[in-house]
């Protein structure tokens, strides 16, 4: 296989997961953005637009990408503890759907720059709800010590503000607790604690028009092949039924449950090496291609390609990549068939936060050069959509 390492997309199974979501969601009163952070690959955009689903996204960059793939401008939110005076003014100049604030100081820039502009954009207040997302401490955001969202204290003081406001129409709240979560309870206490918040908002600011609970749905990486579809039926009843007493259109932002498991990443074994009693893999693709593992010590299933499973014998193998850091390992101990130089493996459930992850450290890759990114970790896009 020539040109590892890539990463290697499946688009129908992106079809069937986008699927499933629409046919979890229809006769509600929900409305799916993608969170385009998980996957900003612009084949993958273009097909979750075409679908019909709006955008999340995160930055300027983001914004402009969704548009060009195909997103309608009003079914983008654009959030971020950070928003740039560049990046709100990308966010005013197309119109955009809503934008989430995160701070007192950011709705004061955000108000004073739609005047200039002459504009009132709609605008959701991220709440930080302290609620624990069991999940790992690095992808958990709604807790108050987390950095994410206005605090309860910030929340009172904009009341206060509300006069001064006049450049901004504030008609939502935005929620986002962590990622990768698997208890569907978890969710259940986000919809009790937006069942008390609301009344608040409605008697301090006004009539609640929007209410978006963010994303967070696990995928199952130990087991991807049972998991292709994420538990989407579990997820919205779990909303359906915590929040069957409001009324009000209520937006999700997913990313991870909607493109990990149509992605893979396939490389190469360069090495097989022993030392003391350990075999080493030394593979093409590393942290650079897929940082989950060194960073949050994320597991992801590691198969051999193509590979015949009478004739095999097994050995327990440490994964690792080319990098110059001791954390780029993607799993010790790995029961693999014996392998040798020049197979290839998939890595499993790299459609989300991998590609969109990927570094440049070590010359991986250079900005601005195509070329060689193209030959480092270029797109393969499987032809049968
Ligand atoms: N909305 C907000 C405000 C977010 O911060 C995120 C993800 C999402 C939606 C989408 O969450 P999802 O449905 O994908 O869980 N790099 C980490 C994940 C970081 C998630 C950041 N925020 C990882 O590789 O696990």
């Amino acid at each position: 296989m020539e040109n590892t390492p890539f990463y290697f997309y499946d688009l129908n199974v992106l079809e069937d997961t986008l699927n499933a979501v629409l046919n979890s969601t229809k006769s509600d009163n929900f409305h799916i953005h993608y969170a385009v952070k998980a996957n900003n690959n612009k084949k993958i955009l273009e097909k979750i637009a075409a679908k019909g689903l709006g955008s999340d996204c995160v930055s300027g960059w983001e914004i402009e990408a969704s548009i060009k793939a195909g997103f309608c401008p009003k079914s983008i939110a654009f959030a971020g503890v950070g928003k740039t005076d560049d990046e709100i003014a990308i966010a005013l100049t197309n119109r955009i759907g809503m934008i989430h604030c995160e701070s007192l100081e950011e709705i004061l820039v955000i108000n004073e720059m739609a005047e200039a502009m002459n504009y009132v954009p709609r605008v959701a207040l991220r709440l930080n709800p302290n609620v624990n997302a069991l999940t790992h401490e690095k992808i958990s955001t709604g807790l108050s010590e987390n950095k994410f969202g206005l605090t309860v204290l910030e929340f009172a003081e904009l009341v206060t503000l509300m006069p001064t406001l006049n450049h901004i129409n504030i008609v939502g709240l935005h929620f986002h607790i962590g990622s990768q979560i698997t208890e569907m309870n978890v969710f259940e206490q986000l919809c009790e604690r937006i069942n008390e918040i609301v009344p608040q908002f409605e008697n301090t600011i006004g009539k609640l028009e929007y209410l978006n609970v963010g994303g967070g749905l696990g995928v199952n990486y130990e087991d991807p092949d049972q998991g292709i579809i994420p538990a989407f039926e579990d997820y919205f009843d779990t909303f359906r039924w915590g929040l069957r007493k409001l009324n009000v259109p209520i937006h999700f932002e997913l990313g991870r449950s909607i493109v990990a498991q149509c992605g893979s990443l396939r490389t190469k074994v360069l090495y097989v090496k022993k030392s003391n009693d350990k075999n080493f893999a030394v593979l093409d693709a590393g942290m650079t291609e897929l940082m989950r593992p060194a960073l949050y010590g994320a597991k992801h299933k590691i198969e051999k390609f193509n590979h015949v499973e009478e004739m095999f014998s097994e050995l327990a193998y440490d994964i690792v990549g080319p990098i110059c850091e001791s954390s780029d390992s993607f799993g010790t101990g790995v029961i693999l068939p014996e392998l040798k130089r020049g197979d290839i493996l998939t890595i499993r459930s790299c459609g989300a936060y991998a590609e969109s992850m990927s570094l440049r450290y070590n010359g991986r890759q250079e900005v601005g050069n195509n070329l060689k990114r193209q030959v480092n970790t270029s797109l393969r896009v499987a032809k049968t959509a």
